[in-house]
């Protein structure tokens, strides 16, 4: 079959981070205002994210990395072993090793790359306390899973949804999960505000906790009930992200929406196969990522992602390692493995453009480059 080129190859943007007029607006009336530290639009923030994601309480912090921090620290102990999925981002793991725990890695399941909470079920010892899960691409790990293993050991459950603002499992926003919900609002994120962070939670002393080690521990001005750090956002990133969470469901469904339209290119180009969803959830569709089948298209993942990228579909690697061939978890590995998911994962998986604003020409390219290239190298 030919298929048409799209008259001038223009490059399909792989994301699409900029404000709208109202966010700059939101931004400049606090500049106006003076109150630059966290004050009412952090508050307001946080109200709106309890709101829209389930959750009782939330806290705004400085960025998705210090959330982990702050959610691990009052959950787990110097010592205590946390099961962390191999297929993930660095920060889930190194908060933890951070707090002083060990890592226990655990393998992907390799359709959704979600952790497999069978494969986590084998590596529980007595020393274990916790699961962290991370909802890889905004997409929701098996949540009924992940709770049924922790309330069989007692295991408390933090979740990493850096990638994942406002999906869902079983109808239910995310943050009503677990003991603890983490978010990223790092620039490229779904609620990108250039840094910042928020920490859900359903526990009244969990989220006084967070709250106090956010601030030094401070119960009124220069008074320190405990050590803690600062790790505050501050009010135009919290009017940015309270001006944008308004358009975020809306932004969602049309993340949700070029789904639908790859999943029907995909289902006609051999040799590429998106990750699975997680039965029962829905994605906030972060990235879009594919597995590629060596076995069907013989041809290197790089040239294959060259190949795209000459004909306008940039791609990028979610991620090129897994965090079990991170040198900096070496020390953790004697005594645990195998993961030959993560790494196959690590082989084969390719993230294609995903944003809210992609349109029907940017798809015209978008499936002409996959179909063009994928008959070029499939046997
Ligand atoms: C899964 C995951 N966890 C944690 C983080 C860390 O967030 P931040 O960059 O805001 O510190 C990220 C950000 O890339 C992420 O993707």
């Amino acid at each position: 079959m030919t298929i048409a080129a799209p008259a001038a190859i223009k490059p399909v943007p792989f994301m699409q981070t900029g404000l709208a007029e109202n966010d700059i607006q939101a931004a400049i009336a606090v500049l106006r205002s003076g109150m630059l530290r966290a004050a009412s639009q952090c508050a307001a923030l946080e109200l709106k994210f309890s709101e829209m994601s389930g959750a009782k309480h939330s806290m705004t912090c400085a960025n998705g990395t210090c959330a982990l921090q702050l959610a691990y620290e009052p959950l787990f102990q110097p010592g205590d072993e946390v099961l962390v999925p191999a297929w993930s981002y660095i920060a889930t793991a190194s908060m933890l090793v951070a707090r002083g725990c060990k890592p226990i890695f655990v393998d992907a399941l390799p359709t959704t790359g979600q952790i497999d909470l069978q494969d986590a079920a084998k590596r529980i010892t007595p020393r274990t306390r916790g699961i962290a899960a991370t909802h890889m691409y905004g997409c929701p790990v098996d949540i009924d899973a992940t709770q049924a293993l922790a309330t069989k050991h007692g295991l408390k459950v933090v979740y990493d949804a850096a990638q994942a603002h406002l999906a869902t499992y079983k109808g239910k926003g995310i943050g009503e999960f677990g003991d603890a919900v983490t978010y990223s609002f790092y620039a490229t994120k779904n609620l990108g505000t250039g840094e910042g962070g928020l920490i859900s939670c359903n526990n009244d002393t969990l989220a006084r906790d967070i709250q106090l080690l956010r601030s030094h521990g401070e119960t009124e001005k220069y008074l320190h009930e405990r050590v803690g750090y600062n790790y505050r956002m501050n009010d135009i990133t919290g009017a940015i992200g309270l001006s944008r969470l308004a358009r975020l469901p809306e932004e969602t469904a049309q993340r949700q929406a070029a789904a639908r339209k790859y999943e029907a290119i995909l289902a006609t180009v051999p040799g590429l196969t998106p990750l699975a969803i997680t039965p029962g959830a829905t994605s906030a569709y972060h990235l879009f990522t594919v597995r590629m089948d060596p076995a069907v298209l013989k041809v290197s993942r790089d040239q294959l992602m060259k190949d795209l990228g000459a004909l306008g579909v940039p791609s990028a690697l979610h991620y090129p390692r897994s965090l079990v061939q991170q040198p900096a978890f070496k020390a953790f590995l004697p005594g645990q493995s195998p993961w030959p998911i993560a790494e196959r994962l690590s082989q084969t998986v390719l993230s294609l453009p995903m944003h809210h604003a992609l349109t029907d020409e940017h798809f015209a390219t978008i499936q002409h480059a996959l179909k063009t290239v994928t008959s070029k190298y499939a046997v």
